[in-house]
């Protein structure tokens, strides 16, 4: 606040106090023990009207201690500007403090949870409460309330991964971030090369092009695109480059889309967590993440068992 403010709301507020005392001090010139007159004040409501008498003692001293509670209220609290007050109290001491004695009663049963392995713990439901209250505050901005994701913020309730989707994969994506790196080719590649290769990702993912584009597309993904997601498309855990195969997008898989980011790149980031929650809470918003993509997990594992 600048100081100009900080004096502009000091002097509003001290002088509104002030005004307040002068108008009980007006309203009240005539003491109670004076003999009550029979001046009215003029009103009448059919046939009533109204004693122009002072306000009885008391509850003109209600008003003297409310303004009296207020001076000593801006003295200890801050309130007039800039002015700190005497007992140092802010909003922010005031939050610290909860949280500290949050954190000491959820210590805990953090710690308890943090001692099971994720899959038992994708299966506890306490846990997961707590995990969906955390993700809720923490991860649907981006990630959407149910992990579905949106435009430029991956979906992680479909058990497809960028960057891996066993417990210790989640945990690691949570704990430190993930900054992925894909460079444009605006510069390399000419408009036609742009187009068929983002012809060829079409045709991975299991859609109808036109013949020639699918082969010269494929040439060109030979040459830029395979080594980062490799030759079939199938994508790279450790380079966090998606599998393309499976018409499943973060940024989009129209044509447009496609070709923006074979020209512009992508450079997706997820923030490190570390720091903001501790590991124990990422413990459980990992187990969360995983219980997200529990039915299309057992769905694999029985196509798995099939085969
Ligand atoms: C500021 C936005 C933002 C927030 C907040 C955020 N994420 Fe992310 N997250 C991202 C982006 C963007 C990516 C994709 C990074 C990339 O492009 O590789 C991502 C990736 C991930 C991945 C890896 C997905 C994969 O396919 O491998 C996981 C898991 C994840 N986030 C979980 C979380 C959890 C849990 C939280 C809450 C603690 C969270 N995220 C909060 C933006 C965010
Ligand atoms: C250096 C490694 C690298 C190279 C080379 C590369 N990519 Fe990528 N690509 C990535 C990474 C990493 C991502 C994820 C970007 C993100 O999450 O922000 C990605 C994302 C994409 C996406 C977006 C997928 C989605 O979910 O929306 C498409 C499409 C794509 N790449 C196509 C290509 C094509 C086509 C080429 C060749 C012209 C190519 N990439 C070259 C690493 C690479």
């Amino acid at each position: 606040m600048s100081a100009f403010w900080s004096w502009w709301i000091t002097l509003i507020a001290l002088a509104n106090i002030l005004a307040c005392v002068w108008l009980i001090r007006w309203t009240a010139r005539k003491r109670p023990d004076e003999k009550p007159s029979h001046e009215t004040t003029g009103h009448e409501w059919d046939g009533l009207t109204e004693l122009n008498n002072p306000m009885p003692r008391w509850w003109l001293w209600l008003f003297y201690i409310s303004i009296v509670f207020g001076l000593i209220y801006l003295l200890l609290y801050p309130g007039l500007g800039r002015y700190e007050g005497l007992l140092g109290w802010s909003q922010y001491s005031a939050w610290e403090e909860e949280v500290e004695s949050m954190e000491e009663r959820t210590a805990p049963l953090f710690a308890e949870f943090a001692e099971r392995p994720i899959p038992e713990l994708a299966r506890n439901d306490e846990a997961m409460q707590t995990g969906r209250r955390l993700f809720g505050n923490n991860c649907a901005v981006c990630h959407g309330a149910d992990g579905g994701g949106r435009t430029g913020f991956p979906n992680i309730a479909n058990n497809y991964w960028q960057w891996g989707g066993e417990p210790e994969e989640i945990y690691v994506s949570i704990l430190n971030g993930r900054q992925a790196m894909m460079p444009g080719f605006g510069g390399a590649m000419d408009d036609d090369a742009v187009e068929a290769t983002a012809a060829y990702v079409f045709h991975l993912s299991g859609r109808e092009v036109p013949e020639d584009l699918i082969s010269r597309g494929e040439e060109h993904f030979g040459n830029y695109c395979a080594a980062c997601h490799g030759p079939g498309g199938e994508g790279n855990k450790a380079l966090g480059a998606p599998n393309l195969t499976r018409d499943e997008w973060t940024y989009g898989g129209g044509m447009d889309s496609i070709m923006t980011t074979i020209r512009e790149g992508r450079q997706g980031r997820m923030p490190a967590q570390k720091d903001l929650l501790g590991e124990d809470r990422i413990h459980v918003l990992t187990a969360y993440v995983y219980s997200l993509s529990m039915d299309q997990r057992n769905e694999q594992d029985d196509e798995d068992d099939a085969e």
